[in-house]
């Protein structure tokens, strides 16, 4: 049995006693906020969902109290309502045994196209400049800070996180020199820049005391090329380097800060900030190594610190102090009462995909999840007992089976899960062999645990008929077929020996060459292609679209490093170009001016999507069996984990 002994011990911070080193970190959610700050319903069984989950510490996203300077309204107009909010939820949070910090944003400064320390071309929109704050704005954000950090004390918020020297929010360009061109007290040195940090921590100090806890946000690096360009590989910075981080977290220490909540990145660079698994788990340690020897301070360390191996290991270490887990919370709000019962294995695996959550957050205003249907619906959405136990059979073992076959049995059903193949995952098994997706991999071992401790009867290498349907007499059947790589037959070559499947290749079928072309610029087909680019293969895209990874689905920040990643590494990629054919020579591909040109290549993988596999609902229907007969997943319509897993939780959570 696997125990996390650093994990699980209490940890100070300022004069506030934390009973676990495991906090979730602030992520603003959409649903979980009024638009002036205050919490929602919603919000509130959200974070006492945590604090149930046994987190220790759970810090809100960012809320503003600035109500002059950027915005008309904040909690500092809606006091009574705020306080009675928050004293309801965080009684319920310590009824849990947890804590929570309220983090309190000085603004967003240029990332939202408002006032900053100087005038700065807006994120996203370069050829609209910022205005410049005003040494009395500068003034009226700090006060107003010190009068939130009140307000949140009232409301009994254990203490205040302060947003932020990170994602080059608008402290973070006072303190990052190249966004800060001020000539006046709040530019030019590192103290100067700092100066607006230093007011705010005795601003709140001020109206609460000295032992009112206050932390900040603070990121390591920036991994900045230049405005809107990361720094691929890390060499280049044009943010913060760690030399400045170590110079500025003394600083804050001497400011009277209480501990460092870190992460990396800016929106500008912002696969540093929200990374997708192709960023290495615990990848700041190697920069957290350096600052522990500049401060005392505790070090809460975020931006893929879930894996808890990794996490207990740097605290035994003596690196940091507390893991800060993001992502890893929204997905399974009780990650770290899973830690504390020393059952890793239960824990519902974050997938880095960004897919739900901040990809949700932007495109949607909402925060979801991939793995987690329950996210923001945590009061009525999660899994209860059915009424009747009925006979379920589940017809595959993909994704979408298991988690069916796992919800229903929740539910006090009688679960069978058929499967044909002699293994239990599906797409999961090929999408899960990249290192860089070792999650994945992870989330199948997930639910292949689940599917042995819960009494499900898991049948492998069994194709379930109509005839055994009629024998097995179930209540409903579960369609999880799933999907298979389209591989054209109108194409020549295609069972040349040069042609591979994505999945194929992925599962180590066929040897691939040094020479690969992978045809189709999907996320599937860019992931491969990355994959092969890591391995030192010389590599070729052929994408028939205008652009590789262009389908909204697609988070920002998982194309944009996929995108650096390919010019990094030197990647060909031609857009507006079909595959022809596969011949001994290579690929032969149409180019977008209909010239053919004869690509050299080892190996030419085919990924150019998935097809849903045919089940037997007609036959069943046909039947006349009496079974509900429901398809879900890959097999309804093809998708990806994300709509695989809310589709068995909508065929399953009213069965
Ligand atoms: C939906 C979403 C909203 C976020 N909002 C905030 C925020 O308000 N303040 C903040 O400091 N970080 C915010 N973050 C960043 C997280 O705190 C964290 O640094 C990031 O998710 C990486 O950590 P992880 O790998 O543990 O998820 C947000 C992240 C997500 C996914
Ligand atoms: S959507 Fe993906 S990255 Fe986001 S929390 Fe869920 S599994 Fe993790």
């Amino acid at each position: 049995m696997k125990t996390y002994p650093n994990l699980t011990k209490p940890l100070k911070i300022g004069s506030v006693t934390v009973k676990n080193r495991m906090m979730m970190a602030p992520m603003d959610t959409g649903f979980g906020n009024k638009p002036w700050g205050g919490f929602t319903p919603e919000g509130v069984e959200y974070f006492v969902r945590r604090a149930e989950g046994g987190f220790g510490l759970l810090f809100s996203g960012g809320t503003a109290p600035d109500n002059r300077v950027d915005q008309t309204e904040s909690i500092l107009d809606h006091r009574d309502e705020f306080i009675r909010v928050g004293r309801e939820m965080n009684r319920r949070i310590e009824d849990c045994g947890g804590k929570m910090f309220i983090q309190l944003s000085a603004g967003v400064g240029r990332n939202g196209g408002l006032k900053s320390p100087s005038q700065l071309p807006s994120l996203g929109n370069p050829a609209i400049m910022t205005k410049a704050l005003t040494v009395e704005e500068i003034r009226e954000k700090v006060r107003m800070m010190g009068e939130g950090a009140a307000l949140c004390r009232e409301a009994g918020f254990a203490g205040v996180d302060i947003h932020a020297l990170h994602w080059g929010h608008l402290l973070d360009s006072f303190v990052l020199s190249f966004m800060n061109r001020r000539t006046d007290a709040y530019g030019g040195s590192l103290e100067n820049r700092l100066r607006i940090v230093r007011e705010i921590r005795e601003a709140i100090a001020g109206r609460c005391g000295w032992d009112y806890p206050v932390t900040i946000r603070f990121a390591v690096r920036s991994f900045m090329k230049d405005f809107n360009k990361a720094s691929f590989d890390g060499r280049e910075e044009a943010g913060r380097t760690l030399e400045e981080a170590a110079e500025i977290a003394k600083l804050l220490e001497s400011y009277g800060y209480d501990a460092l909540s870190t992460d990396a990145g800016t929106l500008d660079a912002f696969y540093y900030a929200m990374p997708p698994s192709y960023v290495e788990k615990g990848y700041t340690l190697p920069y957290l190594r350096e600052l522990r020897k500049a401060v005392k301070l505790p070090i809460l360390a975020g931006a893929r610190m879930a894996d808890p191996d990794l996490s207990e290991g740097a605290i035994a270490e003596g690196v940091i102090d507390a893991a800060v887990i993001g992502r890893a919370a929204i997905a399974d709000p009780d990650y770290a009462k899973k830690i504390v019962e020393s059952r890793p294995e239960d824990i519902r695996t974050c997938i880095g995909c960004n897919q739900g959550c901040i990809w949700g957050y932007f495109t949607s205003g909402r925060v979801g999840c991939a793995v987690n249907p329950t996210v923001g619906h945590e009061k009525d959405g999660e899994i209860g007992k059915a009424d009747r136990s009925k006979k379920v059979l589940v017809v595959g073992g993909g994704i979408a089976g298991m988690e069916a076959a796992r919800i229903a049995v929740l539910r006090g059903h009688d679960v069978t899960l058929c499967e044909k193949s002699d293994r239990l995952g599906g797409n999961l098994i090929p999408a899960g062999s990249h290192d860089f997706k070792s999650e994945v991999a992870e989330l199948n071992a997930y639910f292949i645990h689940q599917s042995k401790s819960l009494p499900i009867d898991v049948r492998l290498g069994t194709e379930v008929t109509p005839d055994m349907v009629r024998e097995m007499k179930p209540d409903a059947v579960i369609l999880a077929v799933g999907s298979i790589p389209v591989m054209p037959r109108s194409i020549e070559g295609i069972d040349h020996s040069k042609t591979v499947s994505g999945v194929d290749a992925c599962l180590g079928k066929k040897p691939v060459g040094e020479k690969v072309v992978i045809v189709g610029g999907g996320l599937v087909g860019c992931e491969i292609a990355f994959g092969y680019c890591r391995e030192g293969k010389d590599v070729t895209i052929v994408e028939a679209l205008g652009g590789i990874l262009s389908l909204n689905n697609v988070p920002g920040m998982n194309k944009a490093m996929l995108l650096d990643a390919f010019e990094h590494y030197g990647t060909r990629i031609l857009t507006g170009t079909k595959l022809k054919g596969v011949r001994d020579e290579g690929a032969v591909v149409i180019l977008p001016d209909g010239k053919e040109e004869t690509i050299p290549a080892d190996t030419v993988v085919l990924s150019v999507g998935y097809r849903p596999v045919k089940s037997m609902r007609d036959d069943l229907l046909m039947l006349n069996c009496g079974a509900e007969v429901i398809e879900i997943g890959d097999g309804r319509q093809v998708g990806n984990v994300l709509t695989c897993i809310r589709d068995a939780y909508e065929a399953v959570k009213d069965l």
